[in-house]
């Protein structure tokens, strides 16, 4: 087993706390450098997170106006102004509930998806790198949309979704047969290449993609396990996710 660095991994008591944790870490980040430059993830798990950074918003104790924002990834096909898009999510989720003014997305209605992945890496390069990826996990070990077996050199580009995945998924479509089969991801180079990387996951259905990345093997075969070579990686856990990670130190 390759471990070249080891991992900063917090466990915390619940969704909550993981929540407010991931919060404060990125409230720290932003007030080091206000015009901080992050890729943020949709989904579940960080919900709460953009709920807590909304508080502090509210409350006066955090400005993003300065930051900027890159969606992780995009559903193929799907603009902003569909339901189903990550980018409706983010607008939903995050955007409405502090003052960001914009969130870059890939591209996703532009002919040709190779094409678009590279503009995007293009922006972000533009846009100074990468200061904090923030990212969930699939219950196969993805991040982004970087499913089991894509290149930990892979930059932005198209994928095809697992049916695992897109089962997973489903729960924001109408129907089965509305849920897109392939999207736009950051590549796993792209997330790597972030200053910092902050991984989250909550509930014991993710327990075992999280123990097979953070003390598993390095393996294509679970694209998180790229992050354990990254040299400024902390994963946010709850009990559950946590539950098959041993000989880490619990921390509250
Ligand atoms: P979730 O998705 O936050 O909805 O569990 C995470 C992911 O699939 O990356």
């Amino acid at each position: 087993m390759e471990r070249v660095i080891p991992t900063k991994i917090v466990i915390a008591s619940g969704y909550k706390e993981m929540s407010s944790l991931a919060a404060s870490f990125v409230a720290g980040l932003v007030q080091e450098k206000p015009d901080l430059v992050m890729a943020i993830p949709s989904g579940r798990t960080p919900v709460g997170m953009y709920r807590q950074l909304g508080g502090m918003y509210r409350k006066g104790g955090l400005d993003l106006s300065r930051a900027t924002f890159f969606l992780l990834d995009e559903y193929h096909g799907l603009g902003p102004r569909d339901k189903g898009s990550f980018y409706h999510f983010i607008r939903q989720n995050f955007m409405r509930l502090v003052n960001v003014p914009a969130v870059h997305v890939p591209d996703s209605r532009f002919p040709d998806a190779v094409e678009a992945g590279r503009r995007y890496e293009e922006e972000i390069a533009s846009a100074g790198g990468l200061d904090l990826a923030v990212l969930g996990i699939g219950v196969n070990g993805h991040i982004g949309f970087n499913e089991p077996g894509r290149p930990f050199d892979s930059r932005t580009g198209p994928v095809n979704l697992t049916p695992e995945t897109i089962s997973a998924n489903a729960r924001y479509f109408k129907t089965p047969a509305q849920v897109p089969r392939e999207a736009i991801s950051m590549g796993l180079a792209t997330i790597r290449q972030a200053r910092s990387v902050l991984l989250l996951a909550s509930g014991a259905p993710k327990a075992e993609a999280v123990a097979a990345a953070l003390a598993g093997p390095v393996t294509t075969t679970v694209p998180a396990s790229t992050l354990q070579r990254h040299p400024a990686f902390t994963a946010i856990v709850d009990s559950g996710a946590a539950s098959l990670l041993s000989g880490f130190p619990q921390k509250g």
